[in-house]
């Protein structure tokens, strides 16, 4: 495993991260048995990665309890990142919401504290200096953000030069953070952590048609909005999504790689890239992901990978909010 230091923090993170969402299954997952979920997690330590995300909308609390159960232990080796709602943004409510996560953390201070979504009803200034005050009183011992568009950062780092992250959807199927958020990150030196690294999946290769993919994971803006679950209004990309990830599958073969491990591999090796969050669901499906760290992958490749994924990116644009039309970036 390799680490990188958050800037402007003490935390060394792993370059993978483990993404505790789906091992609460339910909304966007269905069924979880609770001993893979602490499998996975116990693995996932085992492996090298030091680094859990979380949040407290994972199941109401869900994925901080097994986080607790399965890593009570090694408590003081790991790096959790949890998560704020936005409704918790006003100065009081930061507070109040960062006890809660203490609390549900079992812990006297959260190490990292990400603000979920960005909350354009509720001056960032007044959320900013909440953190602030709650970093100088021990309780964080850093903040970061999720989801924050270009407008939304800059703003954040007028406010602060404290802010150690940028929690947003990368991979090689979805590439909008491309245009101008990641160019902006790389300038600030805001690292970003990847989430959905393997598009939910798609990127293993196990679904060979927009039909087998399960409505709860369609409601990506790759679907069309004809599916059950999408919030958003457009036709979809079934076809340019399915063609790419047809190439990525036939470049995978040729370098002799699994199409998981490359697709990891790739973000990887993109700059500006901080750390990149996984889900894996079992012991099996975590110690594969962590193959990705191996792979030493040629800049030919690289090219490769970016050419076959380049008109999604482009027909998909640069809105990266990955389920609603109307974007919540700004
Ligand atoms: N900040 C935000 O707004 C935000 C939003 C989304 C996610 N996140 C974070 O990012 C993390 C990761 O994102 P994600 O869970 O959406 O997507 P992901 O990591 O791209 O995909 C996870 C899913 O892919 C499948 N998978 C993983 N490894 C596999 C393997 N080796 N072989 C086959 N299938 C495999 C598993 O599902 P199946 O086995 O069921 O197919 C797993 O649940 C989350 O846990 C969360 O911490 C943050």
């Amino acid at each position: 495993m390799k680490y990188t230091t958050l800037p402007n923090t003490d935390l060394k993170v792993s370059r993978i991260a483990f993404g505790a969402w789906a091992i609460v299954g339910g909304f966007n997952w269905g069924p979880q048995d609770e001993k893979d979920s602490i499998e996975a997690l116990q693995a996932a330590y085992e492996a090298g990665i030091n680094f859990f995300d979380t949040a407290e909308a994972y199941g109401n609390g869900a994925s901080e309890n097994l986080i607790n159960k399965a890593l009570s232990d090694v408590k003081d080796k790991i790096v959790v990142a949890t998560k704020l709602k936005p409704e918790d943004f006003a100065y009081q409510s930061v507070k109040k919401a960062c006890e809660a996560r203490l609390k549900a953390l079992q812990t006297d201070s959260l190490d990292l504290l990400q603000l979920h979504w960005p909350n354009h009803d509720i001056p960032l200034e007044e959320t900013i200096s909440a953190l602030e005050a709650l970093k100088s009183e021990g309780k964080i011992r850093a903040f970061g953000v999720s989801n924050f568009g270009v407008q939304d950062l800059k703003e954040c780092l007028s406010y602060s030069d404290q802010v150690a992250s940028n929690q947003l959807p990368y991979n090689l199927l979805w590439r909008a953070i491309e245009f101008e958020i990641l160019p902006l990150c790389i300038e600030k030196n805001v690292p970003v952590l990847c989430y959905s690294p393997l598009m939910q999946g798609l990127l293993t290769g196990k679904f060979a048609s927009p039909e087998q993919v399960p409505d709860d994971r369609a409601r990506t803006r790759h679907f069309s909005k004809e599916r059950a679950q999408t919030r958003h209004q457009e036709f979809g990309k079934e076809q340019e999504t399915f063609a790419a990830i047809e190439a990525i599958r036939r470049i995978a073969e040729k370098a002799n790689l699994p199409m998981g491990s490359l697709s990891l591999a790739w973000l990887l090796a993109q700059p500006g890239v901080g750390s990149v969050i996984v889900g894996g669901r079992n012991g099996e499906q975590v110690r594969r992901n962590v193959e990705a760290m191996e792979v030493q992958l040629p800049d030919t490749i690289v090219s490769e990978l970016n050419q076959a994924t380049d008109h999604l990116k482009q027909v998909l644009g640069a809105n990266a909010d990955l389920w609603q039309s109307d974007s919540r970036y700004r």
